[in-house]
C-alpha cells in the first residue's frame, strides 16, 4: 500500500469510520417508516436475519478484498481478479454517486428542519402533513440546505482519512447514541408509549408478506453499507493488525442496534399521539413534528432540535463515506489530487441530485413516472440503487468463491486474527459466501426486479 494514501490510525477509527458510514438515515428515517409499513415486530425479525445471515459474510468479504488489495473498489477487483472485474468495482463506484445524489437532498431535508425547528417556528404549523408536502416543493429552500449539506461533506473529505474522516466520525457517532438514548428515555415515558412497544417488539408472523422479506433484505443492505464498494475503500485504509472478521462483527452489531433503537424512539411517539406507523417516508417529517409540537414551545424545540440534530449527524457520517469512494477511485486510478477531486465530484453529484430535488411535486412529470408505475423520480432512483447493492452482493460472492477463491480470503481474514484457521465462523463464512449468499440474493434480486416494474407483491 503506498504511504501517501492514509489509513485509519486506530482499530477503532476504523470502527467508527465503518459504523459512521453504516449509521445513516438508513437507520433513523428509513428502518423505522419501512418498519411500520410492514408490520412492525415481523420486520425486525426479518431485518435481523437478513442482518445477521447475509449481510455479516458480505461485509467481512468486502473489507478483506479491499485490504488484501489496499486499493479503491475497481482497483482491488482488477488486482485481486482481472480487469473484466474491475468494472464491477466501477459499477459500485457508479452506484455510490447516484446514492448520493438523492441521499444528499434527504438530509438536506433534514438540516431544513432542524434549522427550522430549533431556531425558527416551524413547530407553531398548524398541519404538518401539508407543511411538508409544500417544504419538499420549495426550491430555495431544499437548493440552500442541500448545497450546504454537501459542502459540509466536502470539508471533511477533503482533509483526508485521519484528520477528516475519521476525526468527524469520532465526534459524531458518539454524540449520536447520547442523543438517541435521551430521545427513548423521553418517548418511553409518555403515555400509550407501550402500544408502541409492543407494535415494535411482539412479532405477529402472518405480518410476514413476500413485500416484508424485499423490504428487510434491501434494508438491511442499505443499511449497513453493503454492494458497492465503501467497505472495500474503507477497508482499504485498515492496518494488518486488525482483526477484520471481529471488526466486522462489531459494525454490524453498532449499526442494526442504531436501527433498534430508531425504531424504539419512533414507536412510541407515534402510538402516544395515536398515529398511525404506516405513514411510509414522510413518517419522521410528518408524524413527529406534531409529536414535538404538542410538547410545548420550549421543550419541543429542544427536543424536536435533537431529533433533526441526530437525523444530521447520521446523515453526514455516510455521506462521507458515499463521497470517499469515488475519492479514492479517482486518486488511486488517475493520480488526481484529493482536494481538486473532491470539490469536482461534490459538484457534479449535487447537479445529479436535482431531478430526485424537484421529484417531489416540483415537476410532475418527475412526480409521475409512467413507466415506474407513477412513481416519483426519487424513489425510482432510490430503487435502482437498492437492487444494485444486492446484485452488486451477490457478484462479490461469486468473485470470492471462483476468482480470489475462498482460501484467499481465508489468508488474508487470518492475518490479525491467529485463531481463524481453525474457528467455526471460518466454516460458516465459506458455507453463507460461497452458497448461501449467491443463491438467495440471486433469486431476490430477480424478484425484486419483478416486482419494481410489474407489481409482483400484489399477486402474492
Ligand atoms: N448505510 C447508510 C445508511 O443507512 C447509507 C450509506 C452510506 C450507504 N454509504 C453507503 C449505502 C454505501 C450503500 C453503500 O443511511
Amino acid at each position: 500500500m503506498s504511504s501517501n494514501r492514509g489509513n485509519f490510525s486506530s482499530r477503532i477509527g476504523f470502527i467508527l469510520a465503518a459504523a459512521g458510514s453504516a449509521v445513516g438515515l438508513g437507520n433513523i428515517w428509513r428502518f423505522p417508516y419501512l418498519a411500520g409499513q410492514n408490520g412492525g415486530a415481523a420486520f425486525l425479525l426479518i431485518y435481523l436475519i437478513c442482518i445477521f445471515l447475509l449481510c455479516f459474510p458480505i461485509m467481512v468479504g468486502e473489507i478483506a478484498i479491499g485490504r488484501a488489495a489496499g486499493s479503491d473498489a475497481m482497483g482491488s477487483y482488477t488486482k485481486l481478479g482481472n480487469k473484466r472485474w474491475g468494472y464491477l468495482g466501477l459499477f459500485g463506484i457508479l452506484a455510490g454517486v447516484f446514492i448520493l445524489s438523492f441521499y444528499n437532498v434527504v438530509a438536506g431535508w433534514a438540516f431544513g428542519y432542524f434549522l427550522e425547528i430549533s431556531f425558527g417556528d416551524l413547530l407553531s404549523e398548524g398541519d404538518f402533513g401539508s407543511f411538508f408536502g409544500a417544504y419538499v416543493n420549495d426550491i430555495s429552500d431544499n437548493l440552500w440546505f442541500s448545497l450546504g449539506f454537501m459542502i459540509l461533506t466536502a470539508l471533511i473529505v477533503s482533509r483526508g482519512i485521519q484528520k477528516g474522516v475519521e476525526a468527524a466520525n469520532k465526534i459524531m457517532m458518539p454524540s449520536l447514541y447520547v442523543i438517541l438514548v435521551a430521545l427513548i428515555i423521553y418517548s418511553l415515558t409518555l403515555p400509550n408509549a407501550m402500544a408502541g412497544v409492543k407494535f415494535y417488539l411482539i412479532p405477529e408472523l402472518s405480518e410476514i408478506k413476500v413485500q416484508t422479506i424485499f423490504d428487510g433484505l434491501k434494508q438491511a443492505f442499505f443499511s449497513l453499507s453493503l454492494g458497492m464498494g465503501a467497505l472495500i475503500t474503507y477497508g482499504s485504509y485498515v492496518s494488518k493488525q486488525q482483526n477484520v472478521v471481529s471488526s466486522a462483527a462489531v459494525i454490524s452489531i453498532a449499526d442494526s442496534s442504531v436501527a433498534f433503537l430508531a425504531g424504539l424512539m419512533v414507536f412510541p411517539l407515534v402510538f402516544s399521539q395515536n398515529m398511525s406507523p404506516t405513514e411510509g417516508p414522510a413518517l419522521v417529517f410528518m408524524v413527529l413534528p406534531e409529536v414535538f409540537s404538542d410538547m410545548g414551545p420550549i421543550l419541543g424545540r429542544i427536543v424536536g432540535g435533537g431529533f433533526f440534530l441526530l437525523l444530521c449527524f447520521a446523515a453526514l457520517t455516510s455521506t462521507i463515506s458515499l463521497l470517499e469512494v469515488p475519492t479514492t477511485y479517482l486518486v488511486d486510478q488517475k493520480k488526481l489530487k484529493r482536494t481538486t477531486v473532491v470539490w469536482g465530484l461534490a459538484i457534479l453529484i449535487f447537479i445529479i441530485g436535482l431531478p430526485s430535488m424537484m421529484s417531489q411535486g416540483m415537476i410532475p412529470a418527475l412526480n409521475q413516472l409512467p413507466f415506474y408505475q407513477g412513481r416519483d423520480f426519487l424513489t425510482f432512483i432510490a430503487d435502482m440503487c437498492d437492487l444494485t447493492l444486492t446484485i452488486g452482493g451477490c457478484l462479490m460472492c461469486i468473485f470470492i468463491t471462483y476468482q480470489w477463491k475462498v482460501k484467499n480470503m481465508d489468508n488474508e481474514l487470518a492475518i490479525g486474527n491467529a485463531g481463524y484457521m481453525s474457528s467455526f465462523l471460518r466454516k460458516y463464512l465459506h458455507f453463507t459466501i460461497s452458497y448461501v449468499c449467491p443463491v438467495l440474493l440471486g433469486i431476490l434480486s430477480i424478484l425484486i426486479i419483478l416486482d419494481k416494474f410489474f407489481g409482483l407483491s400484489n399477486i402474492f
